[in-house]
């Protein structure tokens, strides 16, 4: 029978550009609040570092380095690498790890450094996690996968350019309100929907931001949660999913089918369903994602994504709020750390400390992350709930 594991303390970098800070002083600056609690490496007993790809700084072997720069020495550290579910495999690994009884606490690192190289550089490094002999010489490119996704959609559901525009529009409301995000601004709906196309029909609104940060949790086995904190989140169910490596060969080009599977497995472990679910924090890599992913997690009807949207019930005060710190497109996403983040936001959302009352979800009592990799062969879902009343 596995342990009941919970995530007990948490800490969060700024994104951003960050041309200030190496990768070792971003992780650095997440664990700061975590060391300030008082949990140092005689308190932890092993760390899982979280980052996608060593290409954008060079580093090898960055576990040693970052448990070295961060006085952990002496406990063994690995690095998982999943592409953009970097983060959620890195707590799934840990997850597994602490309720089998090997280790009883451990300390989940995400970081990304990618604007070390030029945009360009970056897409060509994260393009080549598609297919390298039939997808990436093609020219295909983030942006462009998602750009299939969204046209295709378009076309199926008679959807207009609009509502992915009022989705950019609310990620960077709440981005606003986020100290924490790389681009805190609001945008207009109108500059949003008219903004230079990056790859038809998404246009610069749509794509996630290139951003360094780091985040990091610590989680711990049920009989050691006490000493830590008496406000537990705890992993109460978690999915994962995979899909065709080829977009072309997928049944459907309107959903993620790794990311139902996903789903399913998370709510059923957790015993809750989509209603349950309180807020959810999505893989908004472009704003097609977040809308395909209402309807991957049961939000909303396939073709009725939209419907949710125009309504505002994704607001941080509607029926399902969805990434109300800013999401990937305001706050940020540096690919390792992204997982551990959205973990982050939720158990500030359960603890009633986002950073402003305009973007506090009342009452979390169940949190939802959903983190894709690639363009949706590696899924993560994680539902939380929270420990106290
Ligand atoms: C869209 C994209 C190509 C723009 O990169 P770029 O052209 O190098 O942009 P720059 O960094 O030079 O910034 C130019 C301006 O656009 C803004 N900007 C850049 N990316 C932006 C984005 N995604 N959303 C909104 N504004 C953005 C910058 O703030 C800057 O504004 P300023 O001139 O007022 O300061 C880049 O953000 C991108 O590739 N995003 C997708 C990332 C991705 O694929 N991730 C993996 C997903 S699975």
């Amino acid at each position: 029978m596995a342990r009941r594991v919970a995530v007990v303390a948490g800490g969060h970098s700024k994104f951003g550009k960050r041309y200030d800070a190496t990768m070792r002083e971003l992780c650095a600056e997440a664990y700061k609040p975590i060391y300030d609690e008082g949990i140092t490496q005689d308190k932890i007993d092993a760390t899982v570092l979280s980052y996608a790809a060593s290409q954008f700084t060079g580093q090898g072997a960055g576990s040693a380095l970052i448990a070295d720069y961060l006085g952990m020495q002496d406990i063994p550290h690995l690095r998982v690498e999943s592409a953009c579910t970097t983060g959620t495999a890195s707590l799934r690994a840990a997850w597994g790890m602490v309720a089998a009884g090997l280790y009883d606490v451990m300390m989940v690192l995400g970081v990304e450094q990618m604007n070390r190289v030029s945009s360009a550089t970056a897409t060509e490094y994260m393009s080549r996690a598609g297919d390298m002999r039939w997808e990436y010489p093609y020219g295909i490119s983030f942006p462009a996968f998602y750009a299939l996704m969204a046209s295709r959609y378009m076309h199926e559901y008679n959807m207009s350019h609009d509502i992915l525009a009022k989705i950019a529009v609310k990620s960077h409301h709440y981005g606003a309100q986020n100290p924490k995000a790389h681009l805190p601004k609001e945008i207009p709906f109108e500059e949003a929907n008219n903004a230079i196309p990056i790859c038809r029909p998404l246009n610069l609104y749509d794509c996630s931001l290139i951003t360094d940060g780091a985040a990091a949790v610590v989680i711990a086995a049920e009989d050691r949660v006490k000493e830590f904190t008496d406000r537990p989140m705890w992993i109460k169910g978690i999915g994962a999913g995979a899909s065709e490596m080829m977009i072309q060969d997928r049944p459907t080009l309107t959903s993620i089918p790794g990311a139902k599977r996903a789903a399913k497995a998370a709510y059923e472990m957790a015993g809750v369903k989509p209603d349950d679910i309180n807020m959810a924090q999505v893989h908004d890599c472009f704003t097609i994602a977040e809308l395909i992913a209402y309807e991957d997690l049961g939000f909303a009807e396939p073709g009725k994504g939209p419907d949710l949207v125009e309504n505002k019930e994704n607001y941080h005060d509607g029926r399902i709020p969805v990434n109300c710190d800013g999401g990937l497109k305001s706050k940020g996403h540096p690919l390792g750390a992204t997982g551990v983040s959205m973990t982050y936001e939720i158990m500030k959302q359960m603890r009633g400390e986002a950073d402003k009352p305009s973007r506090q979800i009342k009452d979390v009592k169940y949190g939802l992350a959903h983190n894709v990799g690639q363009s949706g062969q590696f899924v993560n879902v994680f539902i939380f709930e929270r420990g106290w009343s």
